[in-house]
């Protein structure tokens, strides 16, 4: 055991969210580098070979869940695309890519903005919340006619998607920015893998049923490794694309899809670099600090995201022989980014900080450099190396400051 954390041992209530810190437990922190026999990990070959597929298996099998069987990309075609998008400086694609199996078939739409003079352009990879059409006032978006929540402001009723929702949420996605900086963006909507809801019949899961089959196996993929899946096999078609720097696709997400950014990060080593922006409880967040959401709170307010094994930590942290920092290490050399927001205490700021904090020996194993002091930044005020962390002003959201830092601190650690 690594290290005991914090402060005073306090009596819990179980059921209401904890934002005291002086009530964080005391907990032991796993260390990523002694293997769960209590062997010391002392060179790379060590953590490839023994260390890092234990911990991923870990993972895998009582947090995100295993993925069935291997499902390659059946075809995909270009269904639109234009050369003047974004008042000339960047050209657009949109992409399906269809999977069959077991006679069951699923698609699922890419959306493209490549800068328009860059050759093989690197991009951004990350899933939208409610439709492609949401990222930028462009009217040759497709609209999506999958499952979507419903939301009055967006116009979505009958959980489908509208044009009254075109562009609403371009000010979480910089796309000028990232053309102007020489990055594409491609996005997904996320309900076209698998519909967020606790209803595991539909999406991408039931291609994957024997006859009869509802739900997937306790030990088998939740929504996330679903979501996190569907990034893996747009990677496979960005090697086929020659407008795409198939080496430089930085894996982005925000809070349940930066859980999915990171486990994508994790499981795939073929992304570059990830990042995580306000992904909390089940990402980036340390679990055993019990700050905030919990365990047991996102099992029970969302069964479908985890595997069910999942479930034998609800209220039971101290048992879980690992923490959330060593699936940060999982993504190691590579550069991740980490983010917080000063007002999101439901995701445990601290608490992602702490994570970036303690997965960083993995990188020094690699001669890379993290976040080597313990005291957290002050807002707004990044600290970049190969693990990124900052702290913004403000609430639970993607903003322009966040991709302002992503952007600097991806030309310099993924670009160079
Ligand atoms: C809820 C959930 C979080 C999640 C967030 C989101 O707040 O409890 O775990 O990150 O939704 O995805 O916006």
């Amino acid at each position: 055991m690594l290290t005991v954390i914090t402060l005073y041992s306090t009596a819990q209530n179980e059921f209401e969210p904890n934002y005291d810190e002086s009530k964080v437990p005391v907990f032991d922190l796993p260390n990523p580098l002694v293997t769960f026999n209590g062997k010391e990990v002392k060179t790379i070959n060590d953590w490839e070979n023994e260390r890092r597929p234990e911990l991923l298996e870990f993972f895998i099998q009582n947090v995100y869940g295993e993925v069935p069987d291997h499902l390659a990309i059946t075809s995909f075609k270009i269904i639109e695309q234009g050369e003047n998008a974004l008042g000339g400086k960047a050209k657009r694609k949109q992409i399906e890519l269809s999977f069959t199996k077991n006679g069951e078939e699923l698609s699922y739409n890419i959306l493209l903005y490549l800068p328009i003079d860059v050759e093989k352009a690197p991009i951004f990879l990350g899933y939208n919340f409610y439709g492609n059409h949401t990222v930028a006032d462009d009217p040759n978006i497709i609209i999506s006619d999958a499952w979507a929540r419903n939301n009055e402001s967006f116009g979505i009723t009958n959980n489908q998607l509208t044009e009254q929702s075109r562009g609403i949420r371009t000010n979480r996605w910089a796309i000028e920015k990232m053309i102007d900086s020489g990055f594409g963006l491609a996005t997904i909507y996320y309900g076209e893998i698998d519909p967020d809801k606790n209803d595991m019949t539909d999406g991408i899961h039931s291609l994957f049923y024997s006859k009869g089959q509802e739900k997937p196996k306790s030990n088998e993929w939740g929504s996330i490794a679903a979501w996190s899946w569907g990034l893996s096999r747009a990677m496979d078609y960005f090697e086929k694309d020659a407008d795409i720097d198939a080496s430089k696709v930085i894996v982005f997400g925000h809070s349940r899809l930066g859980k999915t950014s990171l486990w994508a990060g994790a499981t795939d080593q073929r992304f570059a670099a990830v990042i995580s922006n306000n992904s909390g409880c089940g990402g980036a967040a340390l679990s055993k600090r019990k700050f905030g959401e919990t365990i047991w709170r996102i099992n029970n307010s969302f069964p479908h995201w985890f595997c069910d094994n999942f479930k034998k930590y609800n209220n039971n942290e101290e048992q879980l022989p690992v923490d959330q920092h060593e699936l940060l290490a999982l993504i190691a050399p590579r550069p991740l980014y980490v983010a917080s927001a000063e007002d999101d205490k439901w995701a445990d700021p601290r608490g992602e900080f702490l994570s970036a904090y303690y997965a960083t020996p993995v990188y020094e194993l690699y001669g890379k450099s993290g976040i080597s002091n313990s005291e957290m930044p002050v807002v707004n005020n990044p600290t970049q190396s190969s693990i990124a962390y900052h702290i913004r002003t403000g609430e639970h959201d993607v903003t322009d400051y966040d991709w302002e830092q992503y952007i600097k601190w991806a030309k310099e650690y993924v670009l160079k």
